[in-house]
């Protein structure tokens, strides 16, 4: 039997810079993983807590020491020896422990840091890559990219309201086809950027962060770019968008500031279908607020059918959250993200929920990241057949890309690629 024998967090940086927890682990037969979390920054409000020293002489308040030490002082008691294997036992405890609803006591940072780096470990002792260790034999679905080749919102300092503008290369019969696509539209938008005279510096996620007029604009470039790519629009490659929302919501309304009108909730769906028609959007992620669930529902009503509505805010991979939204026959499809739950065995869970209820699962990276690829896995174990991991730029999201590829190439002829077909509506 292997057992857990040592557990060690420490400080590191994210992608932006900023202090986050890498969780080290090693076993009885000295075997060492690790695993490190990321951090958003359009954070929903249902989120659990991301635990912050809130010391105003490090890092602004930003660093993560008490999270660093719950684990080496308070976690580590309560798991070492634990034989590998049982993830759920672990999360359970560590839940325990806890004793809140968001995680606030130890931090859901300092939890989903043991509970990652124990799913790799227990995965190792097994001699199984970590996807088939948390998926079993039938892990084999590669998931089409969503790429984040435009930013605006909170990711960029552009003017644009929309947080995410994304390319879908969906209509390639591969996983690393999908990617030279995404790859090649991508080296097209700079160059239109370019001629343009606009800039092409990127945005936390890697994408292009130019001034626009309008959110509108971001949209006709993206379909240049497929064109000048040489991809027919909508078929090969289609757009999908994450204006997440919650952040230019008060009042009732959505206010948009890039073209300096705000709409009302019915005002504004209208507005998105005819975005979704001119563009080939098949996907729109938090179009509506995490907590205006009238407007979710008629947004589903109105536009479910056709296009992909992602809960992001509006569930945070809280099951109960998603169990209300499916009974309010709200969204269509649920983005994961694990630290917004702070467990391995919770997003598990979410996932089997969805599933069941016939929803799209799209498993997510967040804006600060590191070069941890656990996200790659799950997407494989999860089978769910889309992931949203950033533009193709930035190594802290190639490094998932490259390890997608990694498992293609293991996978060989038993790896699958659904491509558009994992695209959830309600009438699917
Ligand atoms: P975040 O953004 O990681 O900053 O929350 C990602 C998203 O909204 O999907
Ligand atoms: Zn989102």
């Amino acid at each position: 039997m292997t057992t857990v024998r040592k557990i060690h967090a420490s400080e590191i940086l994210d992608s932006r810079g900023k202090p986050t927890v890498l969780v080290t682990m090693e076993l009885s037969n000295g075997l060492r993983t690790n695993a490190a979390v990321p951090s958003g920054a359009s954070t929903g409000v249902h989120e659990a807590l991301e635990l912050r020293d809130r010391d105003p002489k490090r890092y602004h308040g930003q660093g993560v020491l008490k999270a660093v030490a719950n684990v080496n002082k308070i976690i580590a008691k309560k798991i070492i020896g634990l034989p590998t294997g049982r993830q759920e036992k672990l999360d359970r405890a560590m839940i325990a422990l806890d004793g809140t609803k968001n995680k606030s006591q130890l931090g859901a940072n300092a939890i989903l840091g043991v509970s990652m780096a124990y799913a790799r470990a227990s995965a190792r002792a097994e001699n199984l890559p970590l996807y088939r260790h948390l998926g079993g034999e039938h892990a084999r679905v590669l998931p089409m990219p969503m790429m984040n080749v435009l930013n605006g919102g909170k990711h960029a300092d552009n003017g644009v309201d929309f947080q995410e503008y994304m390319i879908v290369p969906g209509g390639a019969k591969v996983f690393r086809e999908a990617l030279r696509w995404g790859s090649e539209v991508f080296q097209c938008l700079k160059s239109l950027l370019k001629q343009k005279g606009l800039s092409t510096g990127v945005g936390d996620e890697g994408g292009f962060a130019p001034v626009m007029k309008s959110n509108r604009e971001p949209l006709e470039f993206l379909i240049k770019a497929i064109e000048d790519a040489g991809f027919k629009p909508g078929k090969e490659v289609a757009i999908a968008l994450d204006p997440a929302s919650s952040e230019f919501f008060s009042n009732g309304a959505y206010r948009l500031a890039a073209e300096r009108r705000t709409l009302g909730v019915g005002k504004f769906i209208d507005y998105y279908e005819t975005l979704a028609k001119q563009f080939h959007i098949i996907s729109i992620e938090d179009g509506l607020a995490e907590d205006d669930w009238e407007g979710w529902r008629l947004m589903t009503e109105q536009m479910g059918k056709k296009t992909q509505l992602i809960g992001d805010d509006i569930f945070v991979t809280n099951i109960e959250r998603l169990r209300l939204g499916i009974e309010r026959k709200v969204a269509n499809a649920v983005l994961i993200k694990l630290n917004q739950i702070g467990t391995v065995t919770e997003t598990l869970e979410t996932i089997a929920l969805a599933k069941q209820a016939g929803y799209g699962v799209v498993i997510s990276h967040r804006s600060g990241e590191t070069e941890d690829t656990f996200i790659a896995d799950l997407a494989v174990a999860a089978g769910c057949g889309q992931i949203k991991t950033g533009s193709v730029s930035r190594s802290e999201r190639i490094a998932k890309y490259n390890r997608l590829l990694g498992i293609e190439e293991e996978l060989g002829s038993r790896a699958k690629f659904a491509g558009f077909g994992m695209v959830r509506t309600c009438g699917k």
